[in-house]
C-alpha cells in the first residue's frame, strides 16, 4: 500500500526516509495505486543531471484528462468539478459538474480536431478567469496537443513573443475581460500581437463581455457555433509518460522568457499526489486557489492537482477588491470553503484595510489556509492566522516555483507544527541542499546558503522549450550535479527552511516574477533613454516594488522628467505589461560599472532600500564618481 495520505508526523517522516531510499519503489507505488494508466511503464525513473536529462515511468501510456475527468464519472458524476464565481456577485455561481466537464472538454477538443490542432501542436490560450480556459486547458490535453497559458495580463508584444517562441498555431481567447469594474480588450490585445504572428492559422473567440470586436475573415472564428454543431465525445489521444503536457513561460536572467516545458505522467502524479497532502483534501471539500491559471500555481493547484483527485476547485474571475474589498470572504462563507490558498501580497492589501470588512462573513468553514509564491513577512502570517483562520488553521506556506511543477517545501497542515514565516520541510520525495559559494554543500543546521535539489522529483522541467542548452546553463552549471533554484535560503535548529528570495536578476513583485533584462530591455527602446538598471525595494504590499536608474541620452536630458517618467511606464506596460511599472525612476548620469563592464546592482540595491551606510568596496568601479551623485539624488 502506497502512503498516499499522511496524517501525523511519525508517518512524514517514515515515508519521507522511504521515498529518499528507494524513490523508485515509493514512487511506482503512489503511480500505480492512484491513477489509471493505459499501459504501465518499463522504467520508473532515469537520470542524468549533467545533460540533463529525466525521464519518470518512461514507457507508460496514458491520457491525464481520463486521470482527471473520466475515471470520476462513475462515482463523482454529479458532483462539482469547476465552481466557477464570476466577476460580479450579482451573476450566479455556475456549478460544473465532472459529468459537465466531460461534454464540455471533449465538445472543445472536437472543436480543436475540427480546426487542425493536432497531437503535438502548440495552441496559445490568452483567457480571463472563465470556465473556458479551464476548458481549453483539458481540451488540448485531451489530443495531445501542447497548452501555452499566457495569463492575460500580458500585453501584445508579451503575447507575441510567447506565441513565435514556440511556434502556436492556434490562439483561444474572448471579446474582452471584466476586472473589478473595468473591461479590458483582449481581442485587441491579441489582434496587435497577431501582426507579428505569421504562423497562427486560426483564434477562436468566446464571448464573455459581449462587446463590438472585429473578427479577421478566415482567421477568427466565434467559439459557440463551433461547440453547438461538435460531438460531445471525443477519444482521448494516448500519450507518453514524457510527452510534453504544456509549456509555461517565466522571466529570466536575458529578455528572452523562457518556456518551461512540463511532461505528461511524472506531472500528473506529483501535482496530484502534493495536493492531497498539502491541503488535507478530503471528498466533501471545497478548495480554493485565488491565483490565475495563467501561472503555474493555477495549472497545479487550480485544474490539473484538484481534479485529478476528484475534488470541487473554485475558480475566481474577479479581483480582491471589488465590489469591496470583502469579496474573498464572501466567496468563502458563500461555498463554505475548505482551503484557501493565495499569495502574501493580497494577505498584506487586505490587513492594511482593516478587520471590519472579515467580520461581516462566516468563515468556520475554512479548514487549511495556504501562501505562495514570495516570503510572507512575519506581520501577515500573523494577520492570517488571527483573522482568517482564527488560529485554528493551519498556514501552508508553500515553496515552489514554475520550474518544480509542484510543491516542493511545505508544512502538511495537521502533521508538521508551523513557524511563522517558515516554509518548513521538504515535501516527500525533495531533497534540498544548501550550497556555499565555493559549490560545496553546506550540511548541519543552523546554516544558509543557496538553495539547491540533488535529486529529481516527478514534475521537474524537462527543458526550455527550443532551447536545452539553456535550461542547462540556467539550472544545471552553477553546482555540479544539482538543479539550482535562484533562491536563497536557510535552515533552523531543527531543519526548517526558510526562504530569503531570489539570488540572481529575478524581483518577485507582488508574488509575480520578474526579471530585470526584459525590463531594462522595454526602458532602453524608448528614443531618449541611453541605459538603465533595475533593482527591487522592500514594498509594504507587493514585498517588493521597482526602482529603475535610468541615464539619458544628450537629447533627452532638457525633457520634462515627470513626463518622461510617465512615458517610460508606458513602454514598459506596452511591451510586458502594467505588472512591470516601476514605483520610483531616478534619472542619473551614469550607471555604476565594474572594469569589465558589469552593472553593480550591489550598490544600487542598496540605495534603493535607503541603506547607504555600507555600500562595500567601490573602488574597484570604473566609474566611483557616480555613486555619490546617486546617493545625493535618490527618491
Ligand atoms: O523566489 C521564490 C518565490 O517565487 C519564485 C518562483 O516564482 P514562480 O516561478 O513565478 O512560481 C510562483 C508560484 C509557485 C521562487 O523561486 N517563492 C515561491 N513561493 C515562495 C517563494 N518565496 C518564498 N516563500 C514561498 N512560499
Amino acid at each position: 500500500m502506497s502512503n498516499y495520505h499522511i496524517k501525523h508526523l511519525e508517518e512524514y517522516y517514515q515515508v519521507y526516509r522511504k521515498s529518499i531510499r528507494e524513490p523508485e519503489n515509493f514512487w511506482e507505488e503512489v503511480a500505480e495505486e492512484h491513477f489509471m494508466w493505459r499501459k504501465k511503464w518499463d522504467k520508473v525513473l532515469s537520470w542524468d543531471f549533467s545533460k540533463p536529462e529525466v525521464k519518470w515511468f518512461e514507457g507508460a501510456k496514458l491520457n491525464i484528462t481520463e486521470n482527471c475527468i473520466d475515471r470520476h464519472l462513475t462515482t463523482r458524476g454529479d458532483k462539482t468539478a469547476i465552481l466557477f464565481e464570476p466577476n460580479s456577485p450579482e451573476e450566479p455561481a455556475e456549478h460544473i459538474t465532472y459529468n459537465d466537464l466531460y461534454k464540455r472538454v471533449n465538445t472543445f477538443a472536437n472543436v480543436l480536431k475540427s480546426k487542425g490542432v493536432t497531437k503535438g501542436d502548440r495552441v496559445c490560450i490568452y483567457l480571463p478567469m472563465i470556465p473556458e480556459l479551464a476548458i481549453s486547458v483539458l481540451a488540448c490535453a485531451r489530443i495531445g496537443a501542447i497548452h501555452s497559458v499566457v495569463f492575460a495580463g500580458f500585453s501584445s508584444s508579451a503575447l507575441a513573443a510567447r506565441i513565435n517562441d514556440s511556434d502556436c498555431k492556434m490562439v483561444i481567447t474572448s471579446d474582452g475581460s471584466y476586472r473589478g469594474a473595468k473591461t479590458i480588450d483582449l481581442k485587441g490585445i491579441v489582434d496587435d500581437a497577431l501582426e507579428d504572428c505569421s504562423g497562427v492559422e486560426s483564434v477562436l473567440v468566446t464571448k464573455r463581455i459581449h462587446s463590438e470586436i472585429n473578427m479577421k475573415e478566415g482567421r477568427d472564428f466565434w467559439l459557440q457555433p463551433l461547440l453547438d454543431e461538435a460531438s460531445d465525445e471525443c477519444k482521448a489521444e494516448i500519450m507518453d509518460a514524457e510527452d510534453p503536457l504544456f509549456i509555461l513561460y517565466t522571466s529570466g536572467s536575458t529578455g528572452k522568457p523562457k518556456g518551461m516545458v512540463h511532461t505528461t505522467a511524472g506531472y500528473m502524479v506529483y501535482s496530484a499526489y502534493t495536493f492531497k497532502n498539502v491541503f488535507q483534501y478530503r471528498e466533501e471539500d471545497v478548495y480554493w486557489c485565488t491565483a490565475d491559471i495563467g501561472w503555474i500555481t493555477g495549472h497545479s493547484y487550480i485544474v490539473y492537482g484538484p481534479l485529478a483527485n476528484g475534488a470541487t476547485s473554485v475558480m475566481f474571475e474577479g479581483v480582491p477588491s471589488y465590489p469591496d474589498f470583502g469579496r474573498f470572504w464572501e466567496i468563502v462563507e458563500k461555498h463554505k470553503v475548505t482551503q484557501f490558498y493565495t499569495a502574501p501580497t493580497a494577505i498584506r492589501a487586505l490587513a492594511k484595510e482593516g478587520v471590519g470588512y472579515l467580520e461581516k462573513y462566516d468563515l468556520s468553514s475554512v479548514k487549511v489556509l495556504g501562501t505562495v509564491g514570495e516570503p510572507i513577512n512575519e506581520e501577515a502570517w500573523h494577520w492570517y492566522d488571527d483573522n482568517v483562520g482564527k488560529k485554528k488553521a493551519p498556514i501552508v506556506d508553500t515553496w515552489w516555483q514554475t520550474e518544480t511543477g509542484g510543491i516542493m517545501i511545505t508544512p502538511i497542515p495537521f502533521v508538521t507544527p508551523t513557524k511563522p514565516t517558515y516554509a518548513t520541510l521538504p515535501f516527500i520525495g525533495i531533497q534540498p541542499a544548501l550550497m556555499d559559494e565555493n559549490g560545496q554543500e553546506i550540511k548541519g543546521n543552523q546554516v544558509d546558503g543557496r538553495l539547491c535539489i540533488k535529486f529529481p522529483w516527478p514534475s521537474m522541467a524537462r527543458t526550455i522549450w527550443g532551447n536545452h542548452q539553456r535550461y542547462k546553463d540556467t539550472y544545471f552549471s552553477a553546482y555540479e550535479n544539482k538543479y539550482f533554484t535562484g533562491d536563497g535560503a536557510l535552515r533552523d535548529e531543527v531543519g526548517y527552511y526558510r526562504i530569503t528570495g531570489r539570488v540572481d536578476d529575478v524581483i518577485i513583485v507582488s508574488g509575480h516574477n520578474l526579471g530585470t533584462a526584459p525590463i531594462e530591455d522595454a526602458i532602453n527602446e524608448h528614443p531618449a533613454v541611453s541605459e538603465s538598471a533595475i533593482v527591487g525595494f522592500p514594498h509594504d504590499i507587493k514585498g517588493n516594488a521597482l526602482y529603475g536608474y535610468v541615464t539619458l541620452k544628450e537629447t533627452g536630458e532638457s525633457r520634462d522628467q515627470n513626463n518622461l517618467r510617465k512615458e517610460i511606464n508606458q513602454v514598459i506596460t506596452e511591451q510586458i505589461g502594467p505588472i512591470a511599472k516601476l514605483d520610483k525612476i531616478q534619472f542619473t548620469s551614469g550607471l555604476p560599472k565594474t572594469r569589465s563592464g558589469k552593472i553593480m546592482r550591489r550598490i544600487l540595491r542598496k540605495i534603493a532600500s535607503k541603506d547607504t551606510s555600507n555600500l562595500g568596496d567601490t573602488s574597484t568601479l570604473l566609474n566611483p564618481e557616480v555613486v555619490q551623485d546617486i546617493i545625493d539624488n535618490a527618491l
